[in-house]
């Protein structure tokens, strides 16, 4: 039988620990959010367990720092209480995966020079913690040759393949606090109150925040809305002696009509409106517009946008922060490259970065959440 080596060179199964050597890079690419560190730790705790002697680069600024050759040799203490700590002690940038073939500003192959970067430094391996568009590059990179894995990062919890992304709960926490002092300055005025939650294309962020804090109304990208069935909505809770109503909508959330005209015509229409109309800055003050003119009703906005990335980890994703890392640190030393580190029915497990590169993870709206939302007496706008 051949021999399986792991990329720390020891024989699996055998039991004498021989020295072993390992170089590998770190990158934190795209929006930040809150975890990004304390997965990092993950990784570093779980490499020094299983390695002799391990290098860990920090590349600076995500993929611009990989294609810059920006970076620094990280020491153990770099990891020490950075547990808690948001943001990314690497920084971070967006790279957008549609521009990564389109040359930079010295006419450079973006890609060929992430590649000279990885072996100038000779890494054995590149960990990526990102969102959708980053996993693409991480998946392309490891289709080059590279030896990648990737790890599920992400407000939005939009990447496919995973049950969760790490950053997630913790936005929920703090969308839902927002709404929480939302309702008590609501409940005083008897207003209706909108609250636009992020979560970029996916309802996910705005769907657990909606229902975390006791909206009324939640309206999301996956269930188009009817601004009718909305003030029915809104009438219906008036009728039932309640003087105010919140709305949580998320950012990317859509009217039917506009559903109807497809993508294209979206992205052209939201192009062309004029700075001060009423469709920017955003679909928060839209639908706040077309219902006090609808029904005279006051309403008031709230966009608690980056807030909601900010600030420390929750515990949850403290601890599914940590657990990723450290099955990370478990793949680089079985040699397992070229996939993401994920969460499925609470076991972290791995998948090919080739499954989840390019698909998004979106709400159903035939889920079994949804439809207990609605159980609940919560409107999604559209029947
Ligand atoms: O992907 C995370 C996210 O916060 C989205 O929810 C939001 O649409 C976007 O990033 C905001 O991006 P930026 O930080 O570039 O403004």
């Amino acid at each position: 039988m051949a021999e399986n080596k792991t990329a720390a060179g020891k024989t699996k199964g055998s039991q004498a620990r021989r020295p072993s050597k390992i170089r590998v890079g770190f990158l934190t690419s795209g929006g930040d959010c809150q975890a990004l560190n304390a997965t990092m730790r993950g990784i570093a705790k779980a490499l020094y367990e299983l390695f002799d002697s391990v290098e860990i680069i920090g590349i600076h600024d995500g993929y611009r720092g990989l294609m810059h050759g920006d970076w620094h040799l990280m020491q153990r203490d770099d990891f020490s209480g950075i547990l808690t700590r948001g943001g990314t002690i690497l920084g971070t940038s967006r790279v957008p995966f549609k521009t990564v073939r389109v040359p930079d500003e010295n006419g450079g192959d973006k890609i060929e020079l992430m590649k000279a970067t990885y072996r100038k430094l000779k890494l054995d391996c590149l960990c990526v913690l990102g969102g959708n568009g980053s996993q693409k590059t991480a998946n392309l990179l490891s289709q080059e040759g590279l030896n990648i894995i990737g790890l599920p990062k992400t407000i939005d919890n939009d990447l496919y393949g995973t049950d969760l992304t790490f950053g997630f709960q913790s936005a929920v926490d703090i969308a839902s606090s927002v709404i929480d002092c939302i309702h008590t300055t609501a409940a005083s005025h008897g207003r209706v109150f909108i609250i636009e939650i992020m979560g970029h294309k996916v309802g996910w962020l705005t769907l657990y925040a909606g229902m975390a804090a006791g909206a009324d109304i939640i309206l999301i990208p996956e269930i188009p809305y009817d601004i009718n069935v909305v003030i029915d909505a809104l009438k219906k809770r008036e009728a039932q002696g309640k003087k105010f109503s919140i709305i949580a909508v998320a950012e990317g959330a859509v009217s039917k009509e506009k559903a109807a005209l497809g993508k294209r015509a979206q992205k052209q229409a939201a192009e062309s409106a004029p700075e001060n109309s009423a469709v920017r800055p955003s679909v928060a003050y839209e639908i706040g517009a077309r219902i006090q003119e609808l029904t005279g009703q006051e309403v008031r906005v709230t966009v608690p946008g980056h807030m909601q990335r900010g600030g420390a980890p929750c515990p949850e994703d403290r601890v599914l922060a940590s657990r990723l890392g450290a099955r990370a640190g478990k793949l680089i030393y079985d040699g397992q490259f070229g996939r993401m580190v994920v969460i499925q029915n609470n076991e972290i497990t791995s998948i090919p970065l080739s499954v989840s590169a390019g698909k998004l993870k979106t709400v159903d709206p035939n889920s079994s959440i949804v439809e207990e939302a609605r159980l609940l007496g919560l409107s999604f706008g559209d029947r």
